[in-house]
This record gives structure tokens, sequence and C-alpha cells, in this order.
């Protein structure tokens, strides 16, 4: 049951209609990670609402609202420190390289995933009340740590006995609905100590320049749409946004990868995906992976979000399309 309310900013005193996630607790894989402070925040506005993923401080913070719709399960936070992926890849990045090892997995667990990339790491959010079956399915292969309150335990198999999972082999069709912005993003990172110098243009972007829309926007696809993501957790800023954005910013602040690629968005959803469903990222990221494709991944309130490289839109759509279910 989805309570509203309304959010005021803090930083700006600005009224924002956002959408929520109520807690947060990271749990690490492979390897040991000191984690100070757990502070998680995320918002990602999209033409239909605003997403915030906050920590449980985070969401203390927020004072009550008939604008705000919250997702009613707490969600934990999952992230793959090191590998994921065999060592011998080309080293896919994002969710490709975690595409087989842990989100098509959980999806044969009929375990929902909540996905957010950063320019750093990939976040598998799962629902807590799923986490002994999230440790029954992972701990064949993984190693599993738990970060509580700053301190890294290891998580213990919590009683849920263990047995080797078959990878499936059985096709997972597309079942949503998929289309293609024509705009192109690029995912940037910046130093936290450069933030002050870009936080009115960061509220000015994400909260004041409404509908600017390309005129140029081609008819072929859904045209262009507003996409913008912030993120800072644990002390890590990544920005997702519009390649025509990025201009906006001083010279030097944003950091892209080397090969500074542009990337290209496949929005999944017809009807809001709502939080039960299971295999959907599974459906998107398991193509890319065999295809070798790098993919961000950003799950918002209401749909998913998949950026691929612009050179590979073509063969994404193609080879998704070909995975579409019958009667789509
Ligand atoms: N739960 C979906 C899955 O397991 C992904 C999230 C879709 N829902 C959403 N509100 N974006 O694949």
């Amino acid at each position: 049951n989805i309570q509203k309310h309304l959010w005021f900013c803090n930083s700006c005193g600005n009224e924002v209609c956002t959408t929520i996630w109520s807690s947060y607790h990271p749990l690490l894989m492979d390897e040991m990670k000191e984690i100070a402070g757990c502070k998680f925040f995320s918002l990602t506005e999209t033409p239909e609402d605003y997403t915030i993923i906050v920590d449980e401080e985070g969401f203390k913070e927020l004072p009550e609202s008939e604008h705000l719709s919250v997702a009613e399960a707490t969600w934990l936070a999952l992230n793959v420190v090191s590998g994921g992926g065999s060592a011998t890849n080309s080293q896919p990045i994002g969710v490709t390289k975690i595409a087989k090892s842990v989100i098509a997995p959980l999806a044969d667990h009929n375990i929902s995933v909540f996905m957010l990339s950063t320019y750093q790491t990939d976040f598998i959010l799962v629902r807590e009340r799923d986490l002994p079956m999230v440790m029954h399915t992972l701990s064949s292969e993984f190693t599993l740590l738990r970060v509580i309150n700053g301190e890294t335990v290891a998580a213990n198999s919590l009683g849920v006995t263990n047995g080797f999972v078959k990878p499936k082999l059985v096709p997972r069709p597309i079942i949503h609905p998929l289309s293609s912005p024509s705009n192109m993003f690029c995912v940037t990172s910046l130093d936290p100590d450069t933030l002050p110098s870009v936080a009115t243009l960061l509220m000015d972007v994400m909260f004041y320049s409404g509908g600017m829309k390309e005129p140029g926007a081609s008819s072929e696809d859904s045209g262009h749409i507003r996409f913008f993501s912030f993120s800072l957790i644990e002390g890590y800023i990544s920005l997702v946004m519009d390649e025509q954005t990025t201009p906006r910013f001083p010279n030097n602040v944003l950091f892209t990868s080397a090969s500074g690629e542009l990337w290209k968005m496949v929005r999944i959803g017809g009807q809001p995906l709502g939080f039960d469903e299971c295999g959907i990222v599974a459906q998107i990221s398991e193509p890319l992976a065999t295809a070798d494709i790098p993919a961000y991944y950003i799950s918002t309130f209401k749909f998913d979000h998949a950026l691929v490289p612009e050179e590979n839109i073509q063969s994404v759509i193609g080879a998704l399309r070909t995975n579409e279910s019958a009667g789509q």
C-alpha cells in the first residue's frame, strides 16, 4: 500500500514530488570493504516523477507528504566488490559483468530486484525479507559480507540449506514493451570537494530546467526524454545526464571513463512495473552479457532504464526484439 508524502529538499527549500525507498544496508561480496557512515542517497528524474533511494537516516529527515509515494518494503543494497565475471572476459562493465552470476540466479529464484548502476558500481537492491533466499542463491559463488552499523561481518547462511543452483537454460522472453529515446547520455562522476561549486547548477538541472524538449527529435522513436540521475553513495558521486547537459558544467569538473562514450537508453515498461515482479532485469541483461555489450541499469519507481553504448543500440534493440514474447 503506497502512501503519499511531500518532500522538501533540504538544500534548497524546494518542493519536489518524489518517490522513495525506506532503507539501506550494504551487503558486500568477495572482499571486505569498510564503508564509513553507510550513507546512501540517490535521486533520479524521469518524465513521470523523481525517484529517491535513501538510507534510514535520510528517510527520517523526510517530512510526511501526500506527494511522496513510499514503496513499503525495506531494501538492502548488494554490490559485487571485486570480480563477478570470469577474469578471462574482456572486462565487461556495469550489469553485464553480473548478469549471469548474480542477476540471472536471483531471477531464477523468484527474487525481485531493483537496480541502481552508478559510475563506480552497480547496486542490486533486494527486499530485506528475501535475504535468506538471496544468500542461499548466491553463497555457492560468492563470499557474502554484510555491513551493519559500519562493521563488516560475515553473513551466515541463516539456516537455508545450500545446493548448487544450475543456471537456467530456458529462454527468458522479454515481457514488457521497450522504447528507445533519441537522446544520448553521459555517465560521469564528480569530486565531492567540487560539489558545493556546482550545487546550484545541479538544482537547476534537476528541478528548474523543465520542458527542454529537443525540437529535432525523430519521430520513429519515443523522442527526447528527461532523465537525470544523481547519487552520493559512500562518498562517491555519480551523475547520469543528457549529453546536452554536460556543457553546462564547468570545464574539467566531470570525470568520464577514459573512452568517454555516449550511451543510448532502452526504456522498459508500458504500465508501471511495480516492485514484486522478478526477472525483468535478467531479461534485458542476459542477452547483453551474451553479446558482451556493457550496460548500466537504473530502475526507477515506475520503469527500468538500460544504458548501452551508442554504437551498439541497433544490435541491442535487434537482440532484445528477438526475445520479445509472442503477442506483445
Ligand atoms: N523487480 C524487477 C526485477 O526483478 C526490476 C524492477 C522493476 N520495477 C520498477 N519499479 N522499476 O527484474
